[in-house]
C-alpha cells in the first residue's frame, strides 16, 4: 500500500516540478510536492546537494565541507562535533588525533571504520576550533537528520557534549548523560565521552569502554580477556 501511495506522490511532485502550481490549487499542497522534489533521495544526492552550502558563516573560513563517511547501510553510526584542522583539510571526519583514537575504540569494538557511519554535529571546521554555535549547528541538524534517516542504523553513538546537546536537545551534561541508553527517533542512543576529551583525560577511557561494550552488548559482542 505504502509503495502504491509513494507511486502516486512521486509522480504528481514530478509533475509539479514541470508544471508548477498544476498538481492543487492549495498553496499548501503546492509546496509540500515543490519540496517533495527538491530534498534529495540518497545519501550521495544529500551530499551533492550541499555543495557550496553557505547557511552560515562557518563557510568563509572552511576548506572542504566534511559530509561525513562509512557505509550509508551502517548498523553503528557515530557522530562527533565539528571537523578539526585536519579534517577541514581533508574533507573527512575524524583523522586527526582524535579520529586515531576512535579508529581504536572502533577496533576494540570488534567494527571496522569502513563498516560503520561517522558524522558530524556541523559539517564545517569552526575558526581556532571552537564550539559550533547554536546558529550554525541549527543551520546544518537538517543535514545530520537527513544522514540518520537514509542510514537508519540499529545504535547511534554519540561523542561529547555537544553532540548530546543537539541531537538529543537537552541541557545535560556529558558526564551525566553518558553510560545511559537513549534513543532518537526509535533509535538507540548511547552517549560517551569525545576522544578528543580522552585524550586529555586518559582516566575517563575506562569510562568510554565501559560505554562502548554496552553497545557491543547490543550487537552480541563481548570483549573476553
Ligand atoms: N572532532 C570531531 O568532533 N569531529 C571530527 O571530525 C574531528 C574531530
Amino acid at each position: 500500500m505504502t509503495d502504491f501511495f509513494d507511486q502516486i506522490c512521486k509522480v504528481l511532485a514530478e509533475t509539479e516540478a514541470k508544471r508548477p502550481g498544476s498538481v492543487s490549487a492549495s498553496p499548501e499542497v503546492s509546496q509540500f510536492f515543490s519540496e517533495a522534489v527538491k530534498s534529495p533521495d540518497s545519501l550521495a544526492k544529500l551530499q551533492e546537494s550541499l555543495q557550496g552550502c553557505c547557511r552560515c558563516n562557518l563557510h568563509c573560513q572552511r576548506k572542504n565541507i566534511v559530509f561525513g563517511e562509512g557505509n550509508p547501510q551502517a548498523r553503528l553510526m557515530f557522530i562527533g562535533e565539528a571537523p578539526g584542522f585536519d579534517e577541514d583539510r581533508m574533507g573527512r571526519p575524524f583523522v586527526g588525533k582524535a579520529g586515531q583514537l576512535l579508529d581504536k575504540m572502533i577496533t576494540a569494538m570488534q567494527f571496522s571504520r569502513e563498516e560503520v557511519y561517522i558524522a558530524n554535529i556541523v559539517k564545517c571546521r569552526p575558526p581556532d576550533n571552537r564550539a559550533p554555535a547554536p546558529e550554525e549547528a541549527e543551520c546544518c541538524m537538517p543535514v545530520l537528520k537527513q544522514q540518520i534517516g537514509f542510514i537508519r542504523p540499529e545504535v547511534i553513538v554519540l561523542l561529547g557534549a555537544v553532540a548530546v546537546k543537539y541531537l538529543l536537545n537537552t541541557t545535560s551534561g556529558i558526564s551525566k548523560m553518558r553510560g545511559r541508553w537513549t534513543s532518537y527517533e526509535n533509535i538507540p542512543v548511547m552517549p560517551t565521552f569525545h576522544p578528543a576529551f580522552l585524550l586529555r583525560q586518559e582516566s575517563a577511557k575506562r569510562d568510554a569502554w565501559a560505554d562502548l561494550q554496552q553497545v557491543m552488548a547490543r550487537f552480541g559482542k563481548f570483549h573476553r580477556r
